[in-house]
C-alpha cells in the first residue's frame, strides 16, 4: 500500500487539547521568574500578587464592580462545588445536563445533596435541553459551554433578568473564549487551565450581590468542608475576595495565571481574545463545510461551541462500521497525528460519542488550525488505507 504524500504545511504548536489548554503564543518559563516563590502567600508581595490576579481578571472580562472574585482550590471542580454546597437547597433546582460535566454536576445534586424539589434537564450529546422550560423562580444550574459535546447555550437572552432564583454557571470552558453576560450570572466559575493556557490547580468564583445576600442569609443543612466554606457566623469572609485564599495556594501557577492575563491585556482584552476565537472558528468551519466526511457534533448552528469544537466522522465507509470500530477509527486518525507530532489530544472525550475534539481558544493560532486540516484529511484517508 503506498503512503500518502503528508501534507507540506505542519503546525507550529500542536497543542489543541481541550484543558489544559495550549499555553500562549511566545510562552516560556521565563514569565514565571518574578513569582513569589518560598515566601508565604500571606506575606505583603505575596499577597499583591493574588490581589493583582483578581483585578486583572474584573478588568480582562469585564466583571462588574460590584461583583466579588475569588481564587479557590480544586479548579473549577472546586469552584463549582464550593458554589452547590453553599447555596442549593433555599429553594427548588432547575438543574441542566447535556454532556459529561453538566451531567456530573447533576450527579451532585442528586445523590450527593439529594435536593429534593429537583427538575432536571437533559439532553443528548449534540443538543440542549429545551430552555424555554426553565423556571427561573427557581434556582438553576447550568454549564455555559458543554466542553465534551462542543454545545453551548446561544447566549442569555434566555435568562430572566427579574428571576427569584439564583442562577449557577459553570463558565470552564467559556470563559475568554465567548461573551458572558454578567447581569444574568450570579455565580460564575472557571479554572485556570482553559480559555488562557494557565495551569490548573486553582479555580475562580464571580459572585453577584444576589449570589452574596444568599450565603449570608441560608445555612445548608448539610455538613460543608473549610475548604467550601465562604461565610463565618452569617458574614462572608470578605478577605477571600480579595486573595486572602482558603488554603495555601500555588504562587507559581498564579504568576502563570497573571502572564495570561496580562497577554490577554496586551491584546486589547476580552474584544481581542474573541476576535482570535473568531478567526480560528472561520477556519474550522469553512473546512468542515467544504469536507464531506466530516460534521460538527452540534446539531445548531447557534448552539455550536467556539472554544471545544466537537466533530464526528460522516464518512459512509466509517458509518458503515459497527459503533466499537467507528470510534476506533476516530481514535486512530488522532493517534496517527499524534505520532506524526502534527496534533496532541484531539482525540473525544472518554464520555462522548466516537469523533475528534478540537479547542480553538484564544491561544490557538488560526493559521496553526489551517495547517491541522490538511492533516486531518491526511489522516483520514491513512486511517481508510488501514481498514
Ligand atoms: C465544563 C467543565 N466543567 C468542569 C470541568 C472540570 O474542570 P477542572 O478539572 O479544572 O476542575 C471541565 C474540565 O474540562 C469542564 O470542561
Amino acid at each position: 500500500m503506498s503512503e500518502l504524500q503528508k501534507p507540506d504545511m505542519r503546525p507550529e504548536n500542536p497543542e489543541f487539547s481541550s484543558g489544559p489548554c495550549a499555553k500562549r503564543p511566545g510562552y516560556s518559563l521565563q514569565a514565571l521568574e518574578n513569582a513569589v516563590l518560598g515566601r508565604s502567600h500571606r506575606s505583603k508581595p505575596g499577597k499583591a500578587k493574588l490581589a493583582e490576579a483578581i483585578d486583572r481578571t474584573r478588568h480582562v472580562l469585564g466583571v462588574p464592580q460590584t461583583y466579588k472574585i475569588a481564587i479557590v482550590p480544586a479548579s473549577d471542580t472546586g469552584a463549582y462545588e464550593m458554589a452547590m454546597w453553599s447555596m442549593l437547597g433555599a429553594r427548588g433546582l432547575d438543574i441542566l445536563g447535556w454532556e459529561s460535566f453538566g451531567k456530573g454536576w447533576i450527579t451532585d445534586a442528586v445523590k450527593q445533596l439529594q435536593i429534593e424539589d429537583i427538575r432536571v434537564l437533559e439532553a443528548d450529546y449534540g443538543h440542549l435541553p429545551d430552555l424555554g422550560a426553565v423556571d427561573f423562580t427557581r434556582d438553576v444550574a447550568f454549564t455555559w459551554n458543554g466542553t465534551t459535546s462542543g454545545v453551548c447555550v446561544p447566549n442569555g437572552a434566555w435568562i430572566a433578568a427579574d428571576r427569584a432564583g439564583l442562577t449557577l454557571c459553570d463558565a470552564t470552558s467559556a470563559a475568554f473564549a465567548m461573551p458572558l453576560p454578567w447581569d444574568k450570572l450570579d455565580v460564575a466559575t472557571y479554572s485556570w487551565q482553559k480559555g488562557l493556557g494557565g495551569e490548573a490547580a486553582h479555580g475562580m468564583v464571580v459572585l453577584s450581590p444576589r449570589a452574596v445576600e444568599r450565603l449570608e442569609s441560608y445555612t445548608p443543612p448539610w455538613p460543608l468542608p473549610k475548604i467550601f466554606r465562604l461565610t463565618k457566623a452569617g458574614k462572608l469572609l470578605d478577605g477571600i475576595f480579595r486573595g486572602e485564599t482558603i488554603n495555601t495556594p500555588s504562587m507559581l501557577a498564579v504568576e502563570d495565571y497573571l502572564d495570561t492575563l496580562k497577554w490577554a491585556e496586551s491584546l486589547g482584552g476580552l474584544d481581542g481574545l474573541l476576535a482570535r476565537v473568531g478567526r480560528n472558528n472561520k477556519v474550522l468551519i469553512d473546512w468542515v463545510g467544504a469536507t464531506d466526511w466530516v460534521d460538527f457534533l452540534c446539531t445548531e448552528a447557534v448552539n455550536r461551541s467556539t472554544s471545544s469544537v466537537c466533530l464526528k466522522i460522516i464518512d459512509s465507509d466509517i458509518t458503515a462500521l459497527p459503533e466499537e470500530q467507528q470510534a476506533g477509527f476516530a481514535k486512530r486518525l488522532a493517534a496517527l497525528l499524534d505520532e506524526e507530532g502534527v496534533a496532541y489530544d484531539i482525540g473525544a472525550h472518554r464520555d462522548a460519542p466516537a469523533g475528534l475534539r478540537i479547542w480553538a481558544g484564544a491561544t490557538v493560532e488560526a493559521s496553526d488550525l489551517s495547517a491541522l486540516t490538511g492533516w486531518l484529511d491526511w489522516g483520514l484517508m491513512t486511517a481508510k488505507q488501514e481498514l
